[in-house]
């Protein structure tokens, strides 16, 4: 069986990390397609390096630019690669411009989509994700959820065949690196202490300026320092709108895989607008206050592990003042979700 996987942007190459190593486990000829949507080194290199994922076959190059032209070249590239190779499946990963181009590009090609986090929602259309996840899953053939949430939302949307429930390739990916984090990663970064973790990188928060030094003025009202490994969207829009960074930020360059679960684990609380970000933090037992005004993730919420604050400053520091979180979340699988989606393809 040969299978087209398509991965553009920091997060599918976690998420794709597992599925790979499943994937070949049971004999599939898997080619692996980088849209070249993320491109620096420390967006997108280092996970390959880092999580042994194989390096990609074909990088299509297709750098940064608006929605359109970003998703047409990615379409274009795609369609070359399946009308090449005619693969039996492709499969795609959240809720990307490079989910979007590929899915888009297979189904018009008559070639079946696999949807991994599928049946994701956030009920704002104002989202260019949740655009992305919509499209990606009414093209899918098989919708491969996550969480039951997921599959509750495919359902109210009249999406029944080939939807299965397979648990979160992110618990996977977590569980594989577990092991090795590392108590000093902080230190590493010159933050000695305890210390605060914050992500921003949502074009809702960091694509005007009013928003921005919201956000910034939130980091500000924590009690401690923040590192801040700096997405270069967000390290565009600050030199853009020509803000400054609150003295106890502490700005990095993105951090690899290992050093940011490594942060995030004993960190005080994680900061952040971050999809992913938000269960690997309640995950490793850390709370987590969300900078937007929803979750798709609201299994995180049990126990206050996970508060969604917005950008609501008395919120934070409510939260961060409040008790501390109880009990334990579940609901994201048990770190075997790439074995089932391997069954699940190849049968
Ligand atoms: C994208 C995804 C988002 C995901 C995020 C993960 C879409 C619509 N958005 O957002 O769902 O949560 O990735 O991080 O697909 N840039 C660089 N170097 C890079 C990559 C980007 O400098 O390697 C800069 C460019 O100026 C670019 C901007 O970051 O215009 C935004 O990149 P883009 O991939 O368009 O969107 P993200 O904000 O990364
Ligand atoms: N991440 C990382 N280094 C960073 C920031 C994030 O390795 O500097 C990881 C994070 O641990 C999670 C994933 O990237 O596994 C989340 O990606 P991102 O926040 O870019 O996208 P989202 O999940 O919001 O789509």
């Amino acid at each position: 069986m040969k299978i087209v996987s398509v991965v553009g942007a920091r997060p599918q190459f976690i998420k794709a990390a597992p599925v790979s190593r499943a994937l070949q486990a049971a004999g599939v000829h898997e080619v692996l397609v980088h849209t070249g949507q993320h491109y620096d080194d420390t967006m997108s290199r280092v996970f390959f390096n880092e999580l042994d994922l194989p390096f990609p076959d074909i990088n299509l190059g297709v750098g940064s630019g608006s929605h359109g032209g970003q998703t047409a070249r990615m379409l274009e590239g795609v369609e070359q690669v399946l009308v090449d190779g005619r693969p039996d499946l492709l499969v795609v990963y959240g809720d990307t411009n490079s989910t979007l181009a590929g899915a888009l590009a297979a189904a018009k090609l008559h070639i079946p989509v696999a949807h991994v986090e599928a049946g994701l929602r956030s009920g704002r259309r104002d989202m260019p994700e949740e655009i992305n996840r919509i499209v990606a899953d009414h093209l899918a053939d098989l919708l491969l959820c996550p969480t039951a949430t997921a599959m509750d939302h495919l359902t109210r949307e009249g999406i029944n065949r080939g939807v299965h429930l397979v648990g979160d390739v992110m618990v996977d990916s977590l569980e594989t690196i577990r092991s090795r984090l590392r108590p000093d990663a902080a230190t590493h970064l010159g933050v000695s202490g305890s210390y605060f973790v914050a992500t921003l990188h949502r074009a809702e928060n960091v694509d005007t300026k009013e928003r921005l030094r919201a956000a910034l003025e939130v980091l500000s009202a924590v009690p401690g320092p923040v590192i801040l490994p700096l997405h270069p969207r967000t390290a565009g829009s600050v030199s853009r709108f020509g803000l400054s960074f609150p003295e106890n930020v502490h700005v990095t360059e993105p951090v690899g895989y290992l050093d940011m679960l490594s942060l995030v684990a004993h960190a005080d609380a994680v900061l952040t607008d971050s999809g992913g970000l938000q269960k690997e933090a309640v995950l490793l037992g850390t709370r987590c206050l969300t900078l937007r005004d929803e979750t798709e993730w609201p299994e995180t919420l049990e126990g206050a592990w996970n508060t969604v604050v917005g950008l609501d400053l008395r919120l934070v520091e409510e939260v961060l003042a409040g008790p501390a979180p109880t009990g334990e979340v579940s609901g994201f699988g048990d770190g075997h979700a790439a074995e089932r989606i391997a069954d699940i393809v190849t049968s």
